[in-house]
């Protein structure tokens, strides 16, 4: 039997929240704590060249409390790579940036910059971090994330995600082939992106994984498992109220 599969809590969106209103909640330490109460064997997050979500506090933070596997999600940028090696998480994924984008599009283009990837791939590993790189399932990169020495690949599985049903077998299928030959290098394969409740067995049809990294649809599926619940925490708190006699 295959080891289990495990799962990379993507928290980022958390972070979004309490960004969009400049408060102190919802806390980046204590979504981390339920999704590692719930089992989760990871936390990720990106902290963005834009600290759009992600805050370097935060990361610091998640260092210091977390029990299980903390996997930094990175742009190929001097500074972030300075704060990894300073925090030395288990885990650096690193991931192509565009400012204006709505979330991570597309992977990373190894073959179009091996000497950047693999100076950033050396000084991450030297400083302990299991470095991965998030590709997309292209055998040129693919053969380029072993060149450069990178013990890990998380395959980007948003295309598949982003596609109908009909279109989506013909990806699911480079997907497949791409866990093969990482595998093949003696590559750990994650996959990531897109992934939720609807589309994630098809995607456990891809062989040799280790890791799905999941946020927005776990994210947002606990907004609707937890609302009814905040609106009668609020109610009952409503219920002292006296018409202001004793205010
Ligand atoms: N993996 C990587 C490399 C990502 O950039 C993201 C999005 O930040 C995820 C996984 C998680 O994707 P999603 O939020 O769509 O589950």
């Amino acid at each position: 039997m295959a080891d289990r599969l495990e799962l990379g809590v993507n928290i980022d969106h958390v972070a979004t929240l309490r960004q969009a209103r400049g408060t102190t909640y919802p806390g980046i330490l204590d979504a981390a704590r339920c999704c590692e109460a719930a089992g989760a064997q990871g936390i990720t997050v990106h902290l963005r060249e834009d600290r759009r979500h992600i805050q370097d506090a935060d990361v610091y933070d998640l260092r210091r409390a977390l029990n299980i596997r903390l996997n930094l999600e990175m742009a190929i940028n001097p500074g972030i790579v300075d704060i990894a090696v300073e925090v030395k998480p288990e885990e650096a994924c690193l991931v192509p940036e565009k400012r204006e984008e709505l979330t991570t599009e597309g992977g990373l283009d190894v073959v179009g910059q091996l000497d950047d990837v693999r100076a950033v791939v050396a000084r991450l590993s030297a400083a302990g971090i299991a470095v991965s790189l998030f590709i997309d399932p292209e055998p040129d990169q693919i053969e380029a994330a072993a060149r450069v020495g990178a013990p890990v690949i998380e395959l980007h599985t948003g295309t598949f995600c982003d596609l109908a049903p009909e279109g989506a077998e013909a990806e699911l299928q480079r997907l497949i082939r791409g866990a093969e030959q990482a595998h093949a290098r003696g590559i750990v394969v994650n996959a990531g992106h897109g992934i939720h409740m609807g589309n994630v067995g098809q995607i456990l049809r891809i062989p040799h994984l280790h890791t799905l990294n999941i946020g927005h649809s776990i994210v947002a599926r606990a907004v609707f498992i937890g609302l009814e619940q905040a609106v009668r925490e609020m109610m009952t708190a409503m219920d002292a109220y006296t018409g202001g006699e004793h205010a």
